[in-house]
């Protein structure tokens, strides 16, 4: 949901900015543009389009200047075009703004009113007219933002320079994510730490209605009403090479691959090899912050998580898009292994159907981004009416990150592309370990159990591997999906969100139509879809639900459906009866979801590339969505 950069510093604002955009271009990419302050006066750049097309246009512009900004849109309000994009720029004040200004109506109304020159359809322009006009009075662009801040309302993340205070950076936010990273002698500002990695690993996190005011190389913070405040200088210790393809063709490419590594290192913090048992690992309950997590005395902090685990009553777990289907296959394992009833919603349904959660629930938010705003809606909802809350993220110190009470990390390291991957499969391993954790500490789990499970889970990072080298065939089975006029993917069980999944992934990065669906459900409605021209993906692990499943598979075929299947082992009558059979390896139900999802992440990878499609920003689409 459009991308932020700022930039003061001795180096070039343009390198920095542009190389930063390219790492935040999955926010947005229908246009962007910089804005770069040389001797005084401010030069813009816009274009629209993907990033390339500001490139080549900056190309032959030259700037001499070491105060800039920079912007990678996502459109809300006005369509994509050079004049939508950002920086705006009027009367001396340059903005970039990620985010929706709620109130904008009103505020068009009334600079209309005044004669104001509005050049563009958007929100973020008006923001920057309201500040020129309070600078023009305060000539203090820091107090002219805080007085801005009264008038705006909505979700925004806003980083602004002015001519007149040629040295000074001012950034704020209410919502969307905004971090200033700390070098020496110069500083950045951007949407993402992925932005600036490379730069430095030092960052600040601004907190809604926080103010950074940057001048020179001092930067101070304040609060909403003014006051200066301290805040904490968090180090990452993520490396550049993270956010680089590594000779794969993609992104995504290269984090299906990254997938066994993930996984392991999702569930290493949390599981003991040797005696294959679970205890999950600094998970705070207690009350610390995320920065101090580290510090926790794994026994005392186990201890509280347990208490928590035997105290609760209902778990809801709330999300969005794929890791709502993550979620999803949480669901079966905490309601099967720690017989706990589970209620899995979509964010944006959860969050405005007054839900009824009692106080002893637990309400587990998953987020690979943290900034979701319908997820982030939902957990301060949760927190609001006294449930715990505990978030399963990706982004360390994101703002769900930030504002649950306990905390488990899919470890994935950086995921770039749109369409997520490794953050699924390694958050359905974080689940696993949830899930025997709560058994185990409910006493509804033997210790025999536990250990054939972990066994199982540790088992996974190299049975990947294995799904991984067959990838020849996901493609072979890819080149004929094209034929066809439409796919259901179904399956029974974990299965389901997995066949949810797999239609997700088809429709965003092969633009085909594709829906998930119960395999049981098919009588319902969906038989009647069913000729040569519509493909069926059915996922069938050997399971308990199997048998049922290849009756399922059979009915459909009867109607002259057309199979891919996805099953265990060599599996002759799977084999038989489908076009194209992909086999992963046997493992305990808890985990055929996490193997089964790869030939399907492979085949719409293989079908879109194939078909020339933008695999890693998919049309209309962003990664970080933090408007609702
Ligand atoms: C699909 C996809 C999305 C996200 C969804 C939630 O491939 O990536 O459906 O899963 O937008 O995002 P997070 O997990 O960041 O809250």
């Amino acid at each position: 949901m459009c991308g932020i950069v700022g930039y003061l510093g001795p180096q070039s604002p343009k390198d920095i900015i542009v190389s930063g955009l390219k790492k935040l271009e999955y926010r947005g990419y229908d246009s962007a543009g910089v804005a770069i302050l040389d001797h005084g006066k401010t030069k813009r750049v816009r274009a629209q389009g993907k990033l390339k097309a500001l490139e080549d246009k900056l190309a032959t512009e030259k700037f001499d200047g070491h105060i800039g900004i920079g912007h990678t849109r996502w459109a809300t309000h006005g369509k994509p075009s050079e004049r939508n994009a950002h920086p705006h720029q009027v009367r001396g004040i340059s903005l970039v703004h990620n985010g929706i200004i709620e109130n904008y109506l009103d505020i068009r109304e009334e600079l209309k009113a005044q004669g104001a020159d509005i050049t563009s359809d958007t929100d973020s322009e008006l923001v920057a007219h309201l500040i020129a006009n309070e600078v023009e009075v305060t000539k203090d662009l820091f107090k002219a933002v805080q007085n801005v801040l009264e008038k705006i309302r909505g979700a925004f993340s806003i980083l602004v320079m002015w001519e007149q205070e040629p040295d000074r950076l001012v950034a704020f936010k209410d919502g969307p994510p905004l971090v200033v990273g700390m070098g020496k002698d110069e500083v950045f500002v951007a949407s993402d730490v992925q932005a600036l990695i490379q730069y430095t690993k030092h960052f600040v996190y601004l907190e809604d209605r926080e103010v950074a005011s940057i001048k020179g190389a001092d930067v101070k913070f304040f609060s909403a009403n003014g006051f200066p405040i301290q805040k904490k200088i968090v180090e990452l210790n993520w490396n550049p090479e993270m956010v680089e393809k590594q000779g794969y063709a993609h992104f995504m490419l290269k984090e299906i691959y990254e997938q066994p590594r993930a996984v392991a290192a999702a569930i290493e913090p949390h599981v003991n090899p040797e005696t294959f048992s679970v205890a999950l690992k600094n998970v705070g309950f207690g009350g610390q912050s995320v920065q101090k997590l580290e510090e926790l005395d794994a026994k005392a902090d186990w201890a509280k998580t347990q208490e928590v685990f035997k105290s609760i009553e209902r778990v809801f777990i709330i999300a969005c898009g794929t890791s709502n289907y993550a979620g999803n296959v949480g669901k079966y394992l905490i309601e099967q292994l720690a017989k706990v009833p589970v209620e899995c919603d979509i964010a944006s349904e959860f969050r405005y159907r007054n839900p009824v959660i009692p106080a002893k629930s637990l309400v587990i938010t998953i987020s690979q981004s943290g900034e979701t705003a319908d997820t982030l809606a939902a957990i301060r909802m949760a927190k609001e009416m006294g449930a715990t809350t505990l978030s399963i993220c990706n982004v360390k110190n994101s703002t769900i990150d930030r504002e649950a009470h306990g905390h488990l990390y899919m470890n994935s390291g950086p995921e770039i592309g749109v369409a997520s991957t490794k953050a699924f499969t390694s958050t359905m391993a974080v689940l696993n370990t949830l899930a025997i954790a709560i058994a185990r500490t409910r006493g509804v789990m033997s210790e025999a159990e536990e250990k054939e499970l972990v066994k199982s889970l540790l088992a996974v990072p190299s049975q990947m591997e294995g799904v991984l080298s067959y990838d020849k065939y996901f493609e072979e089975a890819a080149s004929s999906l094209k034929l066809f006029r439409g796919f259901l993917y179904m399956g029974r069980g974990t299965s389901f969100p997995i066949a949810m999944e797999g239609a997700l992934k088809l429709k965003e990065l092969a633009y085909m139509h594709a829906e998930g669906y119960a395999a049981g459900e098919m009588k319902h409605g969906p038989l009647a879809l069913i000729d040569e021209r519509m493909a069926i993906v059915m996922v069938a692990p050997t399971d308990h639900l199997y048998e049922k499943t290849i009756s399922n598979l059979e009915e459909a075929r009867a109607r002259g459906g057309k199979v891919i299947s996805i099953g265990t082992g060599d599996n002759e009558k799977l084999r038989e009866i489908s076009e194209h059979y992909l086999a992963i390896p046997k493992a305990h139900w808890t985990v055929n979801a996490i193997l089964a999802v790869i030939p399907l992440q492979l085949m719409s990878y293989h079908l879109a590339s194939n078909l020339g499609y933008d695999v890693d920003q998919p049309r209309n689409l962003a990664k970080s969505v933090t408007v609702e």
